[in-house]
């Protein structure tokens, strides 16, 4: 029979990973069986579909049942049971009552009970609203449902006596049936609902999510720090690009092509096209000297902070991309005086009031003269220690008076201006300040190391 071959296949063939397509697997074999016997009355073949129903109970056991990975016999078992009872039922209520031997008020209303105790029991299996589906479409299905089929083959065909009883037996029977399976289902839903309530309930007494706020990174700390310093001095803070040309980078600030400046500045080039003009990562904050007095008149006062880089390998106190501050003061009366007493109030500042200032001779390009500015050693205050290498002075950064050459490539006048300009390092102030001896600590972003400065 067309209808039970899925039972000559063994249970591994059937694709069933868990217990719902089990349920499914069943559900499919009764409605089959239920279509076959609907049209029993018109084929006849009532005993043939018992026969292949029969049949097919042995297939169950054989090739599903007992080759079925253990975890799904205990539900294959009471599947296959609970087909048998709605084989067994289906076949009797498609008998006459006569066939079936029922020919007293008595025997047919024990006939009615056995019905009614199997429908009790199934609906008592109904574990959600689908089983329950399944149950009343046999039950109340128009096509071939029990109280359908009753009412063909033990109604219709009872004798004129018994009808009465017969009648009365079955409304009582699908009203019962009616009933239990709406009382049921509504059952079902509460249970679902306060489920779901409860799987929604919202414990106000639960931690909330907690989410950790951060804190600036010691370099960008170290940025606001200087940034309020000389903001309190008047200067303006201003950014320029990471992405320059050589002449920015080099030429405008008096270092030209060959200049052995240029050595200590290697540096990663663009690719660009054919023909088209260099470009480079810039390898200071200098060139934004150079395009702030191009766009504007003195006086300029401005502090540059931001990203360089440089062809450098990596170790304590190289990195390719590090952080600098520039610094550029010019008017028509700036002075040495006022140079010194900048440099001199922002390491105080920075540093604290106990620490002394030295310039030292210096070279840069950019600036005539040029100065190293040192602080006495904040470590051993001056007497000598492993930081300052026993000098007790510690080299801070580079600064000078601005070469008049700079300012004949911005259209300055140099007989009428002056100004000085310095170079922060960021990376090494902090270094020095807060006493970190691995430049490299700050890009690794080791939250252990972050958290010693939130
Ligand atoms: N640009 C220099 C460097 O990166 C640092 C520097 C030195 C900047 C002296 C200045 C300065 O403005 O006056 O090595």
């Amino acid at each position: 029979m067309p209808s039970t071959d899925q039972t000559a296949l063994q249970f591994s063939a059937l694709g069933i990973r868990d217990v719902s397509g089990i349920g499914l697997l069943f559900a499919q074999l009764r409605a089959n069986f239920q279509s076959e016997l609907a049209h029993a009355s018109e084929t006849g073949k009532w005993e043939q579909i018992r026969d292949s129903w029969i049949a097919s109970d042995l297939a169950i056991r054989a090739n599903w049942i007992d080759k079925a990975p253990d975890e799904f016999k205990p539900i294959l078992s009471r599947e296959h049971q609970s087909l048998l009872d709605f084989i067994e039922l289906g076949l009797a209520v498609t008998r006459t009552l006569r066939q079936l031997g029922a020919t007293t008020p008595d025997a047919v209303a024990a006939q009615f009970q056995k019905l009614r105790s199997k429908f009790d029991l199934e609906l008592g299996e109904c574990a959600d609203q689908i089983d329950i589906g399944v149950t009343k479409v046999g039950w109340l299905g128009r096509r071939s449902g029990v109280i359908m089929n009753l009412t063909e083959s033990w109604l219709k065909q009872s004798t004129v006596e018994l009808r009465p009883i017969v009648g009365r037996e079955l409304n009582a029977l699908r009203t019962h049936i009616e009933t239990a399976i709406e009382q049921r289902q509504s059952e079902l839903a509460a249970a679902a609902e306060s489920q779901a309530l409860a799987r929604d309930r919202i414990d106000l007494s639960l931690p909330g999510v907690q989410r950790p706020l951060g804190s600036a990174h010691l370099l960008r700390q170290t940025f606001a720090e200087i940034e309020r310093i000389f903001l309190s001095l008047g200067f303006r803070v201003v950014e320029g690009p990471e992405i320059e040309t050589p002449y920015y980078n080099f030429e405008a600030l008096n270092i030209p092509e060959h200049h052995p400046a240029r050595d200590t500045m290697d540096t990663f080039y663009l690719e660009m096209p054919r023909g088209a003009e260099p470009r480079l990562l810039r390898t200071h904050t200098s060139p934004v000297q150079v395009h702030t007095m191009e766009s504007q008149q003195p006086p300029v006062r401005i502090i540059v902070p931001g990203k360089v880089y440089r062809r450098d390998n990596p170790d304590a106190t190289h990195s390719y991309a590090f952080h600098q501050i520039e610094g550029l003061a010019v008017d028509t009366d700036v002075t040495f005086c006022e140079f010194k007493g900048t440099v001199e109030h922002f390491v105080r500042e920075f540093l604290g009031p106990a620490i002394k200032t030295r310039l030292r001779p210096s070279y840069f390009p950019f600036t005539e003269p040029s100065v190293e500015v040192d602080a006495s050693c904040f470590a051993c205050g001056g007497s000598g220690c492993r930081l300052c290498k026993n000098s007790g002075w510690i080299e801070l950064f580079g600064a000078g008076m601005v070469d008049p050459a700079v300012y004949g490539f911005v259209n300055y006048d140099p007989a009428r201006v002056s100004g000085y300009a310095f170079g922060l390092g960021v990376d090494r102030l902090s270094q020095l300040k807060y006493g970190i001896d691995d430049v490299q600590l700050f890009f690794q972003n080791d939250v252990r190391f972050l958290r010693q400065f939130s």
